[in-house]
């Protein structure tokens, strides 16, 4: 047993990240038996699970979507807000009635939630019933644990709290055949107050350039059209190991490759520099969207976030981005109710989503995480106050992005089709610009770029058809 401790999590070491190469040697297998992985949170949580679906391949599990089939379930967590934590507890709810009727049923917990110390000791003390727990940090020893754990039946809990080394070649299992996650680091060194990524996810570690580009050579040679270089704060690659090699030097690399579109997540404001904004604009096929979170709008808060910019840098910012590259479409995260927000920093926040005019916000209300700055915070904004704020910016941030929809109307886009969507028989796509767009169309057109024609607008997605012209 290893529980993660988060006093330790904090800790940046100065001890060098070296890369290591995954290989199995571990003599386990299974036949016959299915697999069934539950995602919440992030695109990189969407991403582990790619890995963790491979790695319980290479020992013989088949995925299946129909839960009662399944003889192992992962439920990989996401720790960011409270609601996550919620939903996972809920669920886990459900598992322990699927393992009573089923005792051979394996559980396993894994993802950010683990790494916090509390939730480890309640699921060792509580929740008996989920038989491996691991970690961001060691998803490649899941094919030990399961050995381990069909050996010994007892519960497994391996956490660790300062990161490991880079793993290179992990096996992936990736979920589309046309569109790819690229992780180009892992962890954040940021430690924004409210913040609890740097201590599940760890200190900031870039992969290797030559690393990146052949994993996206790769893809590409196998017909991939898209990439997202993914990352807590994308803009900061390399800087924990080269001396200039930056995120302006490797989109130039990606885009020479001459995959199609390539994508990045997400931008902090701070390390956006202006080469950075040039090689977007430069690059057909460096997609013309950034996600650039703002969190507030009242200075005195986001000097309380720690977040290292002001409203009026973050504008400047935003006007340089939307000057140089063409088209640009540029969405936000904001969070309402930060610790003793008054009624002005709250107006600044709506007089900044009023000016930006952003084409879409992910608005949240502010969560406590145990561990972080914000966590000790007294607060005298009751939960009635923050949700009505959260109400009254939704209104708001919903009404610019209907409006940043209206110059679509009656145009041809390029549009990268995906595939059916959940709730009705159309094909769904996203233009460049991360536009969602639904159309009527056959299954050939599925991992195509298409021409099509925006026939009517919405607040989340626009309407279209094949512009055959
Ligand atoms: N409470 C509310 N929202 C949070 N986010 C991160 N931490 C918290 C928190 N403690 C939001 C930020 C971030 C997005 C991924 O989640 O807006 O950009
Ligand atoms: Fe969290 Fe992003 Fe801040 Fe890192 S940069 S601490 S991931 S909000």
């Amino acid at each position: 047993m290893h529980l993660p401790n988060l006093q330790e999590a904090r800790s940046r070491t100065k001890k060098e990240v070296s890369i290591n190469r995954y290989s199995c040697n571990i003599e386990y297998y299974v036949t016959n038996k299915n697999y069934l992985i539950l995602t919440y949170g992030c695109q990189m949580n969407v991403h582990d699970s790619e890995n963790i679906k491979a790695l319980l391949e290479s020992v013989g599990y088949n995925e299946t979507t129909n839960i009662s089939d399944a003889d192992i379930i992962v439920i990989n967590t996401c720790a960011i807000r409270e609601n996550a934590h919620n939903k996972v507890f809920g669920m886990l709810g459900r598992l322990k009635k699927l393992k009573e009727n089923n005792p051979n049923l394996i559980i396993c917990m894994c993802g950010c939630m683990p790494q916090e110390e509390h939730i480890s000791l309640e699921i060792r003390d509580k929740y008996k019933y989920v038989d491996i727990v691991f970690g961001t940090h060691n998803i490649y020893q899941l094919p030990q644990l399961l050995k381990e754990y069909t050996t010994n039946q007892k519960q497994i809990i391996e956490v660790y709290s300062i990161e490991g080394n880079v793993i290179e070649g992990l096996p992936v299992k990736r979920d589309s055949q046309y569109k790819a996650w690229i992780n180009i680091m892992y962890g954040c060194d940021k430690f924004c107050t409210y913040c609890i990524v740097p201590f599940t996810r760890g200190k900031q570690r870039s992969r290797l350039k030559e690393d990146i580009l052949n994993e996206i050579t790769a893809l590409k040679n196998d017909g991939y059209i898209e990439v997202t270089l993914l990352g807590q704060n994308v803009n900061a690659y390399g800087k924990d190991l080269y001396s200039s090699y930056n995120l302006a030097a490797l989109l130039t690399d990606v885009s020479k490759i001459g995959i199609k579109r390539i994508r990045f997540v997400t931008s902090h404001p701070w390390d956006f520099t202006d080469e950075m904004i040039d090689v977007i604009a430069k690059y057909d096929n460096i997609m013309p969207y950034i996600h650039l979170p703002i969190q507030s709008g009242s200075n005195s808060i986001l000097k309380k976030m720690g977040r290292r910019y002001t409203k009026e840098e973050y504008i400047v910012l935003f006007n340089k981005i939307k000057q140089k590259i063409k088209n640009v479409s540029i969405s936000t995260d904001i969070i309402v109710g930060f610790p003793n927000e008054t009624d002005k920093d709250f107006e600044d926040t709506l007089s900044i989503v009023k000016q930006l005019q952003f084409d879409l916000a992910y608005t949240f209300i502010f969560s406590k995480r145990v561990s972080t700055v914000a966590y000790t915070l007294e607060d005298s904004v009751d939960l009635a106050t923050k949700k009505q704020r959260l109400a009254i910016l939704n209104k708001l941030v919903n009404e610019s992005a209907l409006n940043n929809n209206k110059k679509y109307l009656g145009k041809t886009v390029d549009v990268l089709i995906e595939g059916y969507s959940a709730k009705d028989n159309k094909l769904m796509g996203y233009t460049d610009t991360m536009k969602l767009v639904n159309l009527k169309g056959g299954a050939s057109l599925i991992g195509k770029i298409k021409k099509v024609k925006i026939t009517n607008i919405k607040t989340w997605s626009l309407d279209g058809e094949i512009d055959d012209r």
